[in-house]
Parts: structure tokens; C-alpha cells; sequence
């Protein structure tokens, strides 16, 4: 039988319009969940809307709108948002819809027949905002550190879970289970608020306040508290108790959330479950905020939010989920804006895999008649190198999948892709086409590059859906499982091309000035540099010395930063370059470079860097560092 996958992300409150933070861990769920289908898993991915409570109740009051009335059109707002953006869930739960109200009803029957419900009048302080009871602890100068608001003094009757009794158990299940709860930071902060008692948890409200909610099974002057209802809707969409979805799902179900909403997720969830006699979840994954780009969590008081759906329809949605994915490290805050979407799209997207595909389309349509032949000879080294590279791929990326690596996961695929330039500017094939002769090697190199184009498609589709599925058909070629891509010769003999196509991504022009990023930063340093004349004096206060590379070693982080230690002759230096996009750390060891030695130390990502590497860079982005004969000893003087 096929492996089973399912995913869900929180189910979000409808007093907001879907915004960027919704979006990114709904785009994460659906690279996981299309991730796992092209992996041969039988996937189930879950979204929806958390549409009871007070926040709602009060909303649709401030919007003078019949309260379903008003849920059933910021609902619909979802949806749409998740069509726009190539979500393929499986299903949509919504807290009203009858199949769950039927299915709170049971659970809370269960715990309450388990003993562990009892009435209490209860004082405490209150966020609307999280909708819970907060702790003294919790608020930052007297306020809730995520809402920015006074909690409000409440006193009433309501029904308790008795959560507490179920800590010590809590404790040592996580403590059982390493990845229950991931990354490891989150984990550690649950295991911190287990380490003193977590009190009873207040599970209803009474209705002459809140009128808006799940009647309760034994009481019906009361409603459900909103997190109670809203966590059990990850057992509600899949049918719970009795139905083979459940039997099938619940068993390997993972959680996505934001860190935001850790505690209802780590602690009252897997104790409601405990106490109704239901197993727990697999995983809890939990993520960080996007922040804008003042470093901000991303609000609309603060007005720092980027607008996903604008730049969607602006750029493409397969671009703004692949920024998110790989701009961002899971788990950690990140700083998202649409200047970053632009440097990303144009460096890995445009010039990386578009060109390239426009590259091998061009000369395939121009000299073999648009067609692949299949090789004319065996491998040779080089095609050897990108065929295994190519085949490992898959393997490469599963371990990063697996860790939550998803930045990680897409930068070896483009790191392949990369490699794939590198193999073609090598192998000239615009030389061989001049001489009839070479034609077979032509067709060769060609469908190499092809081949590997297949493969990266293949693993680049969950995060670009649309775009993967384009470059395959500009080559002629169909839909593959990863199992399929683990070999080499995907591309059959007689493979047609399509004579037209768009652009897979054309570049994006800065609208100002008509140039691309690049361009504009190119001519800018241009004009900076080029234009004031220096004296022979102040060209000799610069001392340029040749250097060896004794390390290398990519910056956590930071895409195109390199740590470079490096012999001078005599003194040890260490230096952070700009080249991680042009050069693999590991090919920098024992090569010769030029450095500026007598540049002012700079702080980089926290790494003091002292000096600077030179290299040539033109106006379309390429990048060579500049060179010496091997023979040239470290701390040679340039001048
Ligand atoms: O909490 N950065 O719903 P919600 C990253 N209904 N992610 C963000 C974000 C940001 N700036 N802002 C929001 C609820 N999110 C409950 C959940 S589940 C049983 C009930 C994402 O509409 C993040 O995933 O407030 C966060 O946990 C979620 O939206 C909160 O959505
Ligand atoms: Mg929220």
C-alpha cells in the first residue's frame, strides 16, 4: 500500500482578509503536500477558516453584518486567496459546517464522560486578540506582546478541563519523542512552560455573552471555547472515529503553525486528545513571523505588509511562493518585500533556469530541427558529471524536505541548475553547431541539458506548479514522479519540441528607469567609479596582494556570501566575498586570488572580514574572480 501524507495549516480567523503571513504557511503546506505526492504518497492536505468566537462575533457586530452572512463571505475570500496562489488542498473545513459541530459534540462528550470537565467562577485576563486566558508572565508592559493591547479583567462561570493533570505525561511524551515538536527551539520552549503548572483550561462561555459558538453537549446556556472547537476541526474534516480517511491519516497527521499559536497547539491539544482516548498528532511544525522590512512582524497598523495577491498578479504566483520558500529559513523569523522578490526572481528564476532553457531551446530548434535524437555516443566526463549529479538530485533534496530544510531543498536544485550553465558554456555548443561535423556531439550536450532541465522541473514543481510543467512542455516532454527522475535518458528518441513559446520568466524591469536590478546597480558603480581620474599616489595607497584560499565556506543564511580564509604568506586573513552564486565554496580551496589587504575591516552577517576579493563582473550579472598563474606565491604584491 502507498504511503500516507497529511498535512494541515491553522484554520484562519475570518475577522481578517487573507494577508502575507496566511499566505506563507499555506504555500509551505502545499510544497509539503505536492512535495509528498510526486514522492508517491497518498496525501491528504488540509486548509479552512476558524469562524466562531468572540473576535468573529464582535467583528461582524463592528461590520453590521448578519454574523453567518459575514463568516460566509471572508470564507469565500480564502478560497479565492488559495486559488490564486495554486494551493491544491484537498479539503476546505469550516468551524460551521455541521460534519464538525457533530464531531466537537463527540469529543467533548469523551472528556467530559472521562471525568475531567468541572464548572468553576473563574478571574483572570483576557486577549480577545489570541482569544485565551493569559498569564501575568506573558504580557510585555502590561500588554499582550502579540496584539499590542491591555487584556481585558474577566469574571464568569465557565466549564474547566482539567489540563493540569495531564502535564507530567505531556512532558514525557515530548521528552519521548525528539521531533513531536520542531524545530528543537519551539520544543524546548514548550518543555520550559511545562516545567511549572500549566492550571485548568476554560473550555466554554456562557451564551448571554457570547452567543456565537458550539452549544455545549451537557449544558446548552454555554458554547464551546473557540480553541476547543476550532483544534478538534484536524480529526472533523477527516470523518474521526469510524472513517478510513481518519484510520488513514490521522496516524502520520503534521501540523503547520506560527509560533504564535504554539501553546494552544503543543498543550491544549495533545491533552484534550489525551483525555478523549484519541492518539496524538505526528508532528507539530512551527514557524516563524515574516517581518517587514523595518523589522517589524507584519501588520496592517504598521503598514510594513506586502500584498501576495498583488504581487501574484503583478509577477506570477509561482514566483511569490518561490521567494517565500527560499528567501525564508522554516522555523525562523525572516524580512520579505517586493524589492527581494524582484533580486530573487531575476538571479534564479530569469537567469539561472529561464535562460538556460531559452539557451538549449534556441540552438535545438535551429540545428536539429526542434528534435532529440538520443545520443550518438557514450557519456563522456564531463556529461558523466552532470548525469550523476543529476540522478543523486532527488536524494539531495528529500534529506532537506525531510529536515524542513525548504530554502535548502530549492537551493540544490539550483544549485544543479547552476551547474548545468556551467556544463554548457563549457561544452560550446553554439561552436560545435558551426561544424555539421559535431552535430551528434551538438545533439549530445544538448539533451543533456535537457535531461537535467527535466529533472530540476520535476523536483522544482512543488514550489513553481505552473512554471515546472511549462518547462517541460517547451521541451516536448511530460509529467514525471520523482522515482522516475532517479535515472538518466528521461528524454525519449523523437522528442519534439513546440517552435513557440513565451519567456518561461522574463527578467522584471525596474519600472523607474527601465533596467533591470543588475543593470541598475552595474551602472550605477559605474558612474560612481569611472568617471573622477586618480593620482598615481592615491592608486599606490592601495595594496594589492595575491592570496590562497586555505577554506571556504557558504555564510549560513546569506545566499551569496562566502567565508574565505586565506594564507597572504606568513599572515592568516579571513575575507566574506559576494561569489557564493558563482563559485561552490569547496572548488575555491587552493586557488589563487587578488585582494585589496589594506581595505578597512567590515562586519559581514557577524564575521569580520578583512579585505576584499576582486573579481569581473558585467553588466548581465556574470561574475570571474580575478586570477594569477598557480606558480605565484600567496602575498605577491599586485601592482
Ligand atoms: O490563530 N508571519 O488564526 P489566524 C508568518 N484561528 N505567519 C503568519 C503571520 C506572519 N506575520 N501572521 C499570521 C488563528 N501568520 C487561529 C488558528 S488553528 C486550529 C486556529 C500565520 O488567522 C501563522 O501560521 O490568526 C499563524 O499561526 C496563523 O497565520 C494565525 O492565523
Ligand atoms: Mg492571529
Amino acid at each position: 500500500m502507498k504511503k500516507a501524507f497529511y498535512v494541515t495549516t491553522p484554520i484562519y480567523y475570518v475577522n481578517d482578509h487573507p494577508h502575507v503571513g496566511h499566505a506563507y504557511t499555506t504555500i509551505i503546506g502545499d510544497y509539503l503536500a505536492r512535495f509528498h505526492r510526486l514522492d508517491g504518497y497518498d496525501t491528504h492536505f488540509l486548509t479552512g477558516t476558524d469562524e466562531h468566537g468572540e473576535k468573529i462575533y464582535q467583528a461582524a457586530q463592528a461590520a453590521s453584518c448578519g454574523t453567518q452572512e459575514f463568516v460566509d463571505q471572508i470564507s469565500t475570500r480564502f478560497k479565492d486567496a488559495w486559488a490564486a496562489l495554486d494551493i491544491s488542498n484537498v479539503d476546505f473545513i469550516r468551524t460551521t459546517e455541521e460534519r464538525h459541530k457533530t464531531i466537537v459534540i463527540d469529543v467533548l462528550r469523551r472528556i467530559h464522560d472521562a471525568g475531567d470537565i468541572y464548572y468553576d467562577e473563574y478571574e483572570g485576563i483576557y486577549c480577545v486578540g489570541c482569544e485565551r486566558f493569559l498569564t501575568e508572565k506573558e504580557l510585555v508592559n502590561g500588554k499582550c506582546r502579540d496584539h499590542h493591547t491591555v487584556p481585558e479583567s474577566r469574571k464568569e462561570g465557565n466549564y474547566f478541563f482539567q489540563m493540569e493533570r495531564y502535564r507530567a505525561w505531556l512532558v514525557g511524551h515530548i521528552q519521548q519523542h525528539a521531533d513531536f515538536i520542531r524545530p528543537a527551539g519551539y520544543r524546548h520552549e514548550v518543555l520550559s512552560m511545562l516545567s511549572e503548572s500549566i492550571g485548568d483550561l476554560s473550555i466554554s462561555r456562557p451564551k448571554d455573552r457570547v452567543p456565537w459558538g458550539i452549544s455545549l453537549p451537557w449544558d446548552p446556556d454555554h458554547v464551546t471555547y473557540v480553541w476547543t472547537d476550532a483544534l478538534i476541526n484536524y480529526i472533523s474534516a477527516i470523518g474521526f472515529d469510524g472513517s478510513s480517511k481518519y484510520k488513514r491519516f490521522w496516524p502520520v497527521a503534521q501540523h503547520l503553525i506560527g509560533k504564535d499559536i504554539l501553546k494552544a497547539h503543543a498543550v491544549f491539544w495533545p491533552t484534550m486528545l489525551k483525555a478523549a482516548g484519541i492518539p496524538l498528532y505526528q508532528h507539530l511544525n512551527v514557524g516563524g513571523f515574516l517581518m517587514g522590512h523595518d523589522g517589524r512582524k507584519m501588520s496592517k497598523s504598521l503598514g510594513n505588509v506586502v500584498d501576495p495577491f498583488e504581487l501574484a498578479d503583478k509577477y506570477g504566483s509561482d514566483a511569490v511562493r518561490y521567494y517565500l520558500l527560499k528567501d525564508t529559513v522554516y522555523g525562523q523569523d525572516g524580512s520579505v518585500g517586493e524589492g527581494g522578490l524582484i533580486e530573487r526572481y531575476n538571479a534564479d528564476l530569469a537567469n539561472d533556469l529561464g535562460n538556460l532553457l531559452s539557451r538549449v531551446r534556441a540552438l535545438v530548434l535551429r540545428h536539429l530541427g526542434g528534435r532529440f535524437d538520443g545520443p550518438s555516443g557514450p557519456l563522456r566526463h564531463s556529461d558523466h558529471e552532470v548525469a550523476k549529479a543529476g540522478i543523486e538530485l532527488s536524494g539531495k533534496v528529500r534529506t532537506q524536505v525531510a529536515k524542513l530544510r525548504l530554502h535548502a531543498a530549492l537551493e540544490e536544485v539550483l544549485q544543479y541548475v547552476r551547474q548545468l550553465n556551467r556544463y554548457f558554456n563549457d561544452e560550446e555548443p553554439w561552436t560545435l553547431a558551426k561544424d555539421t561535423q559535431k552535430h551528434g556531439r551538438l545533439g549530445d550536450v544538448l539533451l543533456n541539458v535537457a535531461e537535467g532541465l527535466v529533472i530540476s522541473s520535476v523536483l522544482l514543481e512543488p514550489a513553481l506548479p505552473k512554471k515546472a510543467a511549462k518547462i517541460r512542455r517547451d521541451l516536448g516532454v511530460g509529467c514525471y514522479r520523482f522515482d522516475e527522475i532517479e535515472s538518466w535518458g528521461n528524454i525519449k528518441a523523437g522528442t519534439t519540441m513546440p517552435d513557440e513559446t513565451d519567456l518561461l520568466f522574463p527578467k522584471i524591469e525596474d519600472k523607474l528607469t527601465g533596467q533591470t536590478r543588475p543593470e541598475k546597480r552595474a551602472k550605477e558603480e559605474k558612474t560612481a567609479v569611472s568617471d573622477p581620474e586618480i593620482s598615481i599616489e592615491e592608486f599606490n595607497r592601495m595594496q594589492l596582494k595575491v592570496a590562497e584560499v586555505i577554506e571556504a565556506e557558504k555564510v549560513v543564511n546569506a545566499d551569496k556570501l562566502v567565508t574565505l580564509k586565506l594564507n597572504l604568506g606568513g599572515e592568516e586573513r579571513t575575507v566574506v566575498a559576494g561569489i557564493a552564486q558563482y563559485y561552490e565554496a569547496k572548488d575555491l580551496v587552493g586557488r589563487k586570488v587578488v585582494i585589496v589587504a589594506n581595505l578597512k575591516s567590515a562586519k559581514l552577517r557577524g564575521i569580520l572580514s578583512q579585505g576584499m576579493v576582486l573579481a569581473a563582473n558585467d553588466d548581465e550579472g556574470n561574475l570571474s574572480l580575478v586570477a594569477v598563474d598557480p606558480q605565484v606565491p600567496p602575498g605577491t604584491v599586485v601592482r
